[in-house]
């Protein structure tokens, strides 16, 4: 059996996304049909639009979402129709050799659907990253939904699914950040507030929050940053030195994705520190840094795909923190919207003006 459903597509390159009827095949085996209740609109989803990701147009769009199971197909155990789950996209093979190694947040090998949605006229829609939830139901790999506690909101949940847990895991999983320490971040969308928040969950002394626009500077405060710094009006790693003794911060988080604020990053943590790059760059994008430097300055130097979540262990504790007013996930939360208002919400997410919109199903 197939299910007829609306949906969010990208049909070209940077062209407005459209709302079609696509179609949807029955779970087979490994595979879960998840009604989706909503789904975030993410800075990637653009990117995907702006043929920034690959060519594989026609692009389903959405992936941070969370609804409810459906129908599984043969052989999924770990869910069952009516649980309530957050999507994710790096579901863990357990065979890969980072699995074996006992890192599967690192999982070289992630699953997703093997069977594909289409457009009714049978053309092959590229879910963007093998989700695909501007849609009233979408298919995934069983392992892609995560079991959460029903009395979340969904709006709030699904942020989970990409932004958020990838700032939160910046900070807690790839930083390290613990009781004491000082963290700047640099950058504060909703990645961004997502590490001073986990920042300020892993106990930090001093959160610095650093951006080029003043009203995310304010938001970032409200989340919990303890000083901003606006890096368009003052030099940001002086900025950071005089906040920490002179000496800079022990970790600073990059959640922009550009050489420049990459290296303020750089030059802005003490010695022997970690640099945390969440930011995602583009493929012309370069970083010169003298190897002296590299080698003096010491510490550690990482990426964090994903926040390094891992979803099955991550996602279920923090919905705790946020049903216990712990993680305030609805912060997160600018609007909601309509399946049909995903092009107005990259208009405001391109001027700055929300944190998140959340399509609401
Ligand atoms: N690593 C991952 O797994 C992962 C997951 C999701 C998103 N991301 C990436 O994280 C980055 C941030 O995503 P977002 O959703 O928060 O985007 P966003 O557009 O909401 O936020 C970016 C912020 O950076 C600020 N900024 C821009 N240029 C700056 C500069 N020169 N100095 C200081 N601040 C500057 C902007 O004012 C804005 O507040 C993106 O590159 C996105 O692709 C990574
Ligand atoms: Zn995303
Ligand atoms: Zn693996």
């Amino acid at each position: 059996m197939t299910h007829q459903v609306r949906a969010v597509v990208a049909r070209g390159k940077g062209a407005p996304v459209s709302l079609e009827t696509i179609v949807v095949p029955d779970p087979g085996p490994g595979e879960a049909l998840v009604k989706v209740e909503a789904c975030g609109v993410c800075h990637t989803d653009l990117h995907y639009r702006e043929g920034g990701v690959n060519d594989d147009f026609p692009f389903l769009l959405g992936h941070e979402a969370a609804g409810v199971v459906e129908a599984v197909g043969e052989g999924v155990t770990d869910v069952a129709p009516g649980d309530f789950v957050i999507l994710n996209w790096r579901a863990v093979c357990g065979q890969c050799r980072a699995c074996q190694r006992g890192r599967p947040w690192y999982c070289f090998d992630t699953h997703n659907a093997k069977q594909r949605m289409t457009l009714t006229d049978g053309t092959d829609l590229s879910p963007a990253l093998g989700i695909g939830a501007f849609a009233e139901k979408t298919l995934v790999a069983a392992g892609q939904c995560t079991k959460v506690d029903r009395a979340a909101s969904a709006a709030a949940a699904g942020l989970l699914g990409c932004g958020v847990m990838a700032g939160i895991g910046a900070a807690i999983n790839t930083g390290r950040v613990g009781r004491g320490d000082t963290v700047a971040v640099i950058g504060c969308g909703g990645v961004g507030d997502a590490a001073v928040v986990g920042s300020n969950l892993a106990g930090a002394a001093r959160i610095i929050a650093v951006d080029i626009d003043d009203r995310k500077l304010e938001t970032a405060r409200k989340l919990g940053a303890t000083h901003t710094v606006n890096s368009k009006e003052s030099d940001p790693v002086e900025a950071i030195r005089d906040l920490t003794g002179g000496f800079g911060a022990d970790v600073v988080i990059e959640a922009v994705g550009r050489p420049e604020t990459y290296r303020q990053a750089f030059y802005a943590r003490d010695l022997a520190g970690t640099v945390v790059l969440v930011g995602v760059p583009t493929p012309e994008m370069k970083l010169e840094l003298p190897l002296l430097d590299v080698f003096g300055r010491g510490g550690a130097l990482k990426s964090s795909w994903y926040g390094d979540c891992l979803p099955s262990r991550d996602f279920p504790m923090l919905i705790d923190l946020y049903l216990q007013g712990r993680l305030n996930l609805d912060a997160f939360v600018t609007e909601t919207i309509a399946l049909d208002e995903v092009e107005k919400a990259f208009e405001r997410m391109h001027h700055g003006d929300v944190l998140r919109s959340v399509v609401v199903l």
